[in-house]
C-alpha cells in the first residue's frame, strides 16, 4: 500500500486485509476537487468505483443543508462526470434506509414509495435519482443503490471500528461509550412507540455482513450486463427494539448499561427493518451475523480502543490533526479507491 504518513485506521485496515493488502493505493482525494479527483483517474484504470464517501449526521444536515448537499450531492456529481469521461462506468453507491422515510409497513421492500425526512435523507434520495437518470440516459452504466439498514458492530480483530466524533448520534456507538466509562448513560429515545417493549425498532446489519453485500454487489455488476439501475436493501430482516439491543450488548460485555427513558428523538419512526428476499435471490447475499456477533465484535472493539483510534480521551476537541505531507485528513470528506 502506498501510505504516506501515519493514519491508523488504514494501516490497520493493511493489516487487516493480509497479502492482499500490500497492493492497496491509497489517495486523499477530496471529492469536491474535481481536479484532484481527475489526477487520480489519470493515473489508474477503474474496473468499478464503490462510492462510501459522504456526511451522515441528520441533525448536522439540518442545521448546514449547503454543507450536505454541496459534499454528498456535488461531491457525487464530479465522481459521476469523472467516471464518464474516463470510461469507467460502474458503480456501487451507499444508500440508505431513510429514503422509505416513515414507511406504511414492514418490512419495506425496494419498491416501497420514497420520501426523505431530511436534508442528509435528500442527499440520499436526490444520488439515487440521478443515478437512475443517468443510466436512462446512457445505458452502458451499471448502477447498484444499496440501501444500508442500521450498521453496527466492528471488525472481529478488535482493530477496525466507527470512531464518532464528539457525542455519537447513532445507538451502538453510544452504548459504548457508557460502556467504557466515556457517557454516565443512555438516554432511551421514547418508550411510548407501538412496537413489542414500546421502543423504537430497527434492523441491525453487522458491519462484516454490509462488507460481503458490497462484494456480492460488485460481482453482479461485473456479470450482469443488463443490471441497468438497481436497487437492494441490506439488512438481516429482523427488527431489533432498542432495549433488546441493549440486553444484547450488556450479555456481551458482562455489565449494566444505565438508562434514561426520555421523549421521543423528532423524526424517528417506531419500526423499519428489510425485505431481505430481492437481495438473497438476486445477489445470493444474505446477511450470516445476529445480534450476539453484533454486540460481541462491538464489545471487542470498545475494550481494546476505549477512545477510539485517539491514544486517550480528546474527543476530537483540542487533539492535534493528524498530518500527512502538510494536508490535515478529514476522514469523512475522504474517499479511498484501491
Ligand atoms: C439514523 C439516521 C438515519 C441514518 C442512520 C445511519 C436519524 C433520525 N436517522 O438512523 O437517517 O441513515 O442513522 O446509521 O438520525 N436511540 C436511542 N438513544 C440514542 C440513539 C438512538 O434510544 O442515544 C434509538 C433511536 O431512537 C432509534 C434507534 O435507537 O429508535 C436507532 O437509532 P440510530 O442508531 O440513531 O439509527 P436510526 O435513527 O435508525
Amino acid at each position: 500500500m502506498i501510505l504516506e504518513g501515519s493514519f491508523p485506521l488504514l494501516q490497520r485496515c493493511v493489516l487487516a486485509t493480509s497479502k492482499n493488502g500490500r497492493n492497496l493505493v491509497f489517495y486523499q482525494v477530496d471529492l469536491c476537487n474535481k481536479d484532484a479527483l481527475e489526477q487520480v483517474f489519470t493515473s489508474h484504470h477503474f474496473d468499478a468505483v464503490v462510492h462510501f464517501a459522504g456526511l451522515k449526521a441528520v441533525g448536522e444536515s439540518v442545521a448546514k443543508p449547503l454543507h450536505y448537499y454541496i459534499n454528498n450531492v456535488n461531491g457525487t456529481l464530479n465522481l459521476l462526470e469523472v467516471m464518464s469521461s474516463y470510461g469507467s462506468k460502474k458503480l456501487v453507491f451507499s444508500s440508505s434506509a431513510t429514503v422509505y422515510g416513515q414507511p406504511k409497513s414492514v418490512p419495506c421492500t425496494e419498491d416501497f414509495p420514497l420520501q426523505a425526512m431530511n436534508p442528509y435523507g435528500r442527499t440520499k434520495l436526490f444520488v439515487e435519482e440521478i443515478m437512475r437518470d443517468l443510466h436512462r440516459a446512457d445505458p452502458e452504466w451499471r448502477t447498484i443503490l444499496l440501501r444500508y439498514f442500521n450498521p453496527v458492530g466492528a471488525h472481529p480483530s478488535g482493530r477496525i471500528g466507527e470512531d464518532p466524533r464528539g457525542i455519537p448520534n447513532n445507538l451502538m456507538p453510544f452504548v459504548q461509550q457508557v460502556a467504557v466509562g466515556r457517557r454516565s448513560e443512555l438516554s432511551v429515545f421514547g418508550s411510548d412507540y407501538n412496537t413489542k417493549d414500546g421502543t423504537g425498532v430497527r434492523d441491525y446489519i453487522h458491519v462484516q455482513d454490509l462488507a460481503t453485500g458490497h462484494s456480492a454487489a460488485l460481482f453482479k455488476l461485473f456479470t450482469t450486463p443488463n443490471i441497468g439501475c438497481t436497487v437492494y436493501n441490506l439488512g438481516t430482516g429482523k427488527g431489533t427494539s432498542v432495549l433488546e439491543m441493549v440486553a444484547a450488548f450488556e450479555k456481551a460485555a458482562q455489565m449494566k448499561i444505565p438508562l434514561r427513558i426520555m421523549d421521543r428523538r423528532p423524526g424517528d419512526c417506531s419500526e423499519v427493518y428489510a425485505a431481505t428476499e430481492k437481495a438473497e435471490k438476486e445477489l445470493g447475499w444474505k446477511a450470516q451475523n445476529g445480534i450476539e456477533e453484533m454486540c460481541r465484535d462491538q464489545w471487542n472493539w470498545a475494550s481494546k480502543n476505549p477512545f477510539g483510534y485517539r491514544p486517550s480521551h480528546a474527543d476530537g476537541k483540542g487533539s492535534k490533526p493528524v498530518r500527512n505531507g502538510g494536508l490535515s485528513l478529514r476522514v469523512s470528506n475522504a474517499t479511498a479507491v484501491a
